[in-house]
């Protein structure tokens, strides 16, 4: 086997897809109804199925998680210029929305077993310009929530969290959407709940309810009332409908993730140098991303391996390399030169994300497995 060379690429991740048949049926109705976007029936359904699935009061969908992201730090009316306290190890959206709202990120350094923001550095951070905190579930790995409440009740502070990688996940029984001002999931194509495009706010207050639909919709109140400076973060029927049949099917490829899961660790938990993050007892996976850390042991390092399995037709990701703070728009931040971020400039040279969906078979998974173990073959 080590020898022999895949026949097709193994892709980082495969999308979530009902059958065709079933979305044919939704398309006809739409097709029938007329109505294609603007908060049709399909979106209601789906806005409404979404609040018992995360367990959430409140749920306002999205045509993207950037939109939404962008709307959720624009609804809670942080002063201009203000200080935004945030994670440089995520993905680009996350500060770029900080900064489209006028705001200036200041990038703290992460934990590094689950790699997000580092609570026990935010507060050293914080100065009287600071207004929020913005963290990020990153692979699904919840932030230190409680830490950063309490920070955050102390300083008066908007806390925002970026769920992109999380959906479903569940810290002691309670949906990860639940803590925070607001939340931001995304439903794109690659994650394991998707509409192809789209995302999704919750959040608990409902005094944002009627914020957060008029940003939603151009600040369109009625015919003849605009209220707001709105956007349009609409998601249309036909989106809409893919995702009523992904929520029936979800589960399911969790399931066999959850498999995959138990495989990959069955044999890669054995390979010296590899460190496997593993998620905390009281917190549910949403087998968003398999990722392992390169650690200095292992005989190659994390860029030699990903070429490696390049060269045999496996496709794995740098998830997140380069760090935010290394991106041309903020690298020459003075700030960011000052900033102690020694644990993201060491992490994100050593992460990689493996191919990570329910359709990977067990030849594939082996040959992968070979992979990794035989570094230096
Ligand atoms: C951490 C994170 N935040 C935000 C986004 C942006 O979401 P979207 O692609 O739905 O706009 C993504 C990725 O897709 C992400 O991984």
């Amino acid at each position: 086997m080590g020898n022999l060379l895949l026949k097709d690429k193994v892709f980082v991740t495969q999308p979530v897809l009902p059958e065709l048949s079933d979305f044919n049926k939704y398309l006809q109705e739409i097709w029938q109804s007329k109505w294609l976007t603007n908060m049709g029936s399909k979106h209601n359904e789906l806005e409404n199925e979404l609040k018992s699935v995360l367990k959430v009061p409140y749920v306002s969908l999205f045509n993207n998680g950037t939109i939404a992201l962008l709307t959720a730090i624009k609804a809670l009316d942080l002063p201009y210029g203000s200080e935004v306290i945030t994670t440089p190890f995520t993905f680009a959206a996350t500060p770029h929305c900080i900064v489209w709202n006028g705001l200036k990120p200041v990038f703290c350094d992460v934990e590094p077993d689950t790699m997000t923001i580092n609570a026990d550095k935010i507060e050293s951070l914080i100065t009287p310009k600071t207004s929020a905190i913005v963290g990020v579930h990153v692979y699904g790995f919840p932030c230190d929530v409680e830490k950063i409440d309490k920070i955050a009740k102390n300083y008066n502070l908007k806390v925002i969290y970026d769920a992109a990688h999380a959906f479903s996940t569940e810290i002691d029984g309670k949906g990860i959407g639940a803590f925070g001002d607001i939340t931001m999931f995304s439903f794109h194509a690659t994650k394991l709940f998707n509409t192809i495009e789209g995302g999704c706010l919750t959040y608990n207050n409902p005094e944002l309810v009627k914020k957060v639909y008029n940003l939603r919709n151009f600040g369109i109140r009625s015919e003849e009332l605009v209220e707001d400076i709105g956007i349009n973060g609409k998601l249309d029927e036909i989106r809409s409908a893919v995702g009523l049949l992904n929520l029936k099917i979800y589960k399911e490829e969790q399931r066999k993730r959850e498999k995959i899961r138990e495989f990959y660790n069955s044999r890669l938990s054995k390979v010296i140098g590899i460190r496997i993050p593993q998620m905390p007892d009281n917190v549910t996976n949403s087998y968003q991303y398999y990722p392992i850390v390169i650690e200095d042991d292992y005989p190659i390092s994390r860029n030699e391996l990903y070429d490696r399995l390049k060269q045999r037709n496996i496709l794995t990701r740098k998830y997140f390399y380069p760090a935010c703070t290394d991106y041309e728009c903020y690298k020459n931040d003075l700030a960011v030169k000052l900033a102690d971020l020694s644990v993201v400039n060491d992490i994100k040279n050593r992460v990689l994300c493996l191919p990570f969906y329910g359709a990977l078979q067990e030849n594939e998974l082996a040959y992968i497995c070979e992979g990794v173990e035989n570094a230096c073959q």
